[in-house]
């Protein structure tokens, strides 16, 4: 039957998912698929059914796309469609109930400060560097592909950098900076056989994986297979794995981990329940190291497409 790919939405990272659903519709018609592009931005959700489509392939990304709306309006079409269901999507899409659930299930995350809807007052941006340490991480809550994040150094810094993320997001994340080595890892499948495909170690100039280093430089190294200690990848896999498990993800997720460089230790900073397919993106390159090309893996992310 005919498949949609959900692409472009209403999201900050629009451009990102054009870019991931221009690589998923051309791989998917490589292999005899019948895919058509679908942009809910421009039409409405229902006309998916009245177009006769009986499959989505989500390539959207951050909110209305990645965050359990679609997925809860695919719910109601009865359209089958890739990747993680209604409530573990729109967990996922939340960094900071995501690190809730992972703390309540004993597993390492840095820890945060959440500024909500504006109440944060300038005593409580002064104390931020004393809770966290400098530096800190600011972020959105909701949002992907590092829009809106500012890497805190100085004290002084603070309040441009909650106003940055303001911009994108009411609810705003201050976050421990865990300096050491960045990786990233993906899992496929479901339950108990969800499998961790190799971790990717990225080494961005300056260490600043930042939108612009994500996609339009080419001077960022993804070290795959990655280059870590002895016995580390696995257990990075064996993390993530878990991580994902736990919110209940489906089909595909790729999780995001900093390594302490003193006491190796890793925690996870996120998981993208619908992850960039682009030429630059990661999970596609992880697949490619064990074999499986970018055609084969949107192909079988299709077939794993469900209610
Ligand atoms: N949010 C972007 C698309 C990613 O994680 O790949
Ligand atoms: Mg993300």
């Amino acid at each position: 039957g005919k498949v949609a790919v959900l692409m472009g939405g209403q999201s900050a990272e629009r451009d990102v998912s054009l870019m991931s659903g221009a690589g998923v519709l051309a791989a998917l018609r490589s292999r005899g698929v019948d895919a058509h592009a679908f942009d809910p931005a421009q039409q409405g959700m229902h006309e998916l059914r009245s177009q006769g489509f009986s499959r989505c392939f989500i390539a959207l990304h951050g909110r209305y796309g990645e965050d359990g709306t679609v997925q809860g309006a695919l719910e109601l079409l009865g359209i089958p469609y890739t990747g993680a269901g209604v409530l573990a999507s729109s967990m996922a899409i939340d960094k900071v109930m995501t690190k809730r659930i992972w703390i309540a299930e004993g597993l390492s995350t840095p820890r945060h400060v959440l500024l909500q809807r504006g109440q944060s007052n300038s005593e409580q941006l002064l104390s931020l560097p004393r809770e966290l340490g400098l530096p800190l991480i600011v972020k959105p809550v909701r949002e992907g592909s590092s829009l809106g994040v500012t890497k805190v150094t100085d004290a002084s810094q603070v309040q441009a950098a909650v106003q940055a993320a303001a911009a994108m997001d009411a609810d705003i994340m201050c976050e421990q900076f865990i300096s050491g080595d960045e990786v990233t890892c993906a899992v496929l499948g479901a339950g108990d056989s969800a499998r961790a495909l190799p971790v990717i170690h990225i080494v961005a100039p300056e260490g600043q994986y930042d939108y612009q280093n994500k996609y339009f430089t080419d001077s960022t190294q993804y070290r795959v297979p990655c280059d870590l200690p002895a016995g580390e990848e696995e257990a990075i896999q064996a993390l993530v794995l878990k991580a994902y498990k736990v919110l209940g993800c489906r089909g595909w997720g790729r999780l995001d981990v900093m390594i302490d460089a003193a006491t190796r230790k890793p925690y996870l900073l996120e998981i993208n329940t619908a992850p960039g397919m682009t030429s630059h993106s990661l999970v596609p390159m992880a697949a490619k190291a064990v074999g499986i090309s970018y055609e084969e893996l949107c192909v079988s992310l299709l077939a794993s497409a469900s209610l």
